[in-house]
């Protein structure tokens, strides 16, 4: 029955480090308040990985809920969206595979920062429709704390870390779960409005120690965010022949309440429409919309038959939008 080319989501999983660091702990050794971070982002707390688990950790445990959740192991490809992968060379995505005992199957990352899981997606349909995969693993994880300057304000408080996953089948385009249109965009001359200035090809190591750790234009980056995120959502609508009257969530990158609020309100959606777990977990980059997505469900705020549009926005800069009707597909848990 299932015999199309078209990728449909069929498992979801998700994981967070356990160790939460609330914005009274981060007021203690930076010139910050709980009432600044608040009301300036909405973040409350996130949660910190500890220092012996890394980003392939993190994905490798959301991987495993994610199979859980679409009650088979049976995958022939891991795409892995992360901007903070373990080792600048290789790629994290085989050591996924690998720690997920997917040994074999083609493995590989997809770095569009925040925009990764979107990217991602698009990627791992592709794959299915070109017939080179029947079931892939999209994996969006970061460990944004690692890059950040434990002594710097405008960035500490925004990052989080975790990992969230989802299951993608061949399948037909008119099923629950079925993905797409796409929408997907870059703008490369705005990279240094969000970057990590060394430690790449173009500099291995700079003498300023600064220049190791993510360096952030915030205001500059917001503006962009809330117009491309709305424009990128009318652009998938468009494409499907919908208007923002047949939504029913929004799950956009969580990186900001205020930036979620505005694009809803120059969209013309509801408050109520918009799914936001930026409270309780902050910026997780990659893994912010399988994160938010999971935290609807357990919630019951995201029910199967409910049109979602997925829109994020991150540095490069990237953003990009899709369209699904939500599954019947539930977190999957630990054993
Ligand atoms: O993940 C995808 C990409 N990232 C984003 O989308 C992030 C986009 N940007 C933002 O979310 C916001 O720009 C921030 C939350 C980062 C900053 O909010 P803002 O309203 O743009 O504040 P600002 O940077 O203009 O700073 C306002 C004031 C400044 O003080 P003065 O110059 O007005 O005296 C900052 O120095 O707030 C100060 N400030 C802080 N105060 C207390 C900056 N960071 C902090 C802090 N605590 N943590």
């Amino acid at each position: 029955m299932h015999d199309g080319h078209h990728a449909v989501l069929a498992g979801l999983g998700a994981w967070l480090p356990p160790r939460v660091v609330d914005n009274d702990d981060l007021a203690q050794h930076l010139n910050t308040s709980d009432e600044w971070i608040r009301a300036r982002t909405g973040i409350g707390e996130r949660r910190i990985a500890d220092p012996d688990v890394s980003t392939v950790d993190m994905a490798v445990a959301a991987g495993r809920n994610a199979l859980r959740s679409a009650g088979s192991d049976a995958i022939d490809a891991v795409v892995l969206a992360t901007a903070t992968p373990d080792y600048l060379c290789p790629a994290s995505a085989p050591q996924v595979a690998s720690g997920l005992g997917l040994s074999g199957v083609a493995a590989f990352d997809v770095n569009a920062v925040c925009s990764g899981f979107i990217y991602a997606l698009a990627t791992a349909a592709g794959l299915i429709a070109g017939g080179v995969a029947g079931r892939v693993l999209v994996v969006g994880a970061d460990a944004f704390s690692r890059y950040c300057d434990p002594a710097d304000r405008t960035t500490v408080p925004i990052f989080g870390d975790g990992a969230g996953a989802v299951v993608l089948r061949a399948g037909t385009a008119d099923e629950p779960g079925a993905l797409g249109p796409f929408d997907l965009h870059s703008e490369g001359e705005n990279a240094g409005l969000l970057i990590v200035p060394a430690g790449g090809a173009k500099q291995r190591q700079s003498a300023d120690p600064h220049d190791h750790y993510l360096t952030m234009q915030g205001t500059a980056v917001f503006r962009h965010a809330c117009a491309r995120m709305a424009e990128s959502a009318r652009a998938v609508l468009e494409r499907s022949g919908l208007g923002v009257g047949d939504v029913d969530r929004f799950v956009g990158h969580q990186a900001n309440i205020r930036i979620l609020q505005a694009t809803a309100k120059q969209l013309g959606m509801p408050n109520d429409r918009v799914v936001a777990n930026i409270e309780r977990v902050g910026n997780t980059s990659a893994a912010s919309i399988p994160l938010a997505l999971a935290d609807a469900c357990d919630d019951g705020e995201l029910q199967p038959g409910h049109r979602v549009l997925l829109t994020a926005f991150g540095a490069g800069l990237t953003w990009g939008s899709t369209l699904l009707t939500w599954p019947d597909v539930k977190p999957g848990g630990e054993a």
